[in-house]
């Protein structure tokens, strides 16, 4: 009996994915789509949110500040394949970066780091930039009001 050791099953994850986006794709948009950089979660982040667009595609960014710099962040999604890139390359933007500098990360910017993406996805990128916004904007507000942490990690609201 024959078995497979995994690398069967990630070639016909790789194959689907690049369908998605295209072969024709740059080098950045297929390496972020197939190898993703900073995924999973974070416990207890300084700001956190989750956004879906208007395909209903959903995306979670969380993240850590060190002063006012994002020292650590961590990004989830039930997207497509654009999205998980452009959710990668929305948290490497961001990483090492000012609150106030990252929040300069719009869907552009995104598209641009990432070689450009299909015209079907161009709203992939602005649901990342939108996401990591959100997150920033929440790490703000926390840091402000540090008590609101506390708060919404006990899942209040
Ligand atoms: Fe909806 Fe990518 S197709 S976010």
């Amino acid at each position: 009996m024959e078995h497979d050791n995994g690398s069967g099953i990630q070639e016909e994850l790789d194959r689907i994915l690049l369908e998605e986006i295209g072969r024709t794709s740059s080098p950045q948009l297929i390496e972020h789509a197939l190898r993703p950089h900073n995924v999973g979660a974070l416990e207890d982040p300084d700001g956190e949110a989750t956004v879906s667009g208007l395909c209903e595609d959903t995306v979670r960014i969380q993240l850590r500040l060190e002063g006012s710099k994002v020292s650590e962040i961590a990004f989830m999604t039930n997207g497509c394949a654009a999205t998980v890139a452009c959710a990668s390359m929305a948290t490497e933007l961001a990483k090492g970066k000012t609150i106030q500098e990252a929040l300069r990360i719009d869907g552009h910017k995104i598209r641009e780091a990432l070689g450009g993406l299909p015209r079907e996805h161009t709203h992939c990128a602005d649901l990342a930039a939108n996401t990591l916004r959100q997150a920033l904007l929440d790490a703000l507000e926390k840091k402000r009001d540090p008590w609101k942490k506390l708060y919404r990690s006990k899942g209040r609201i």
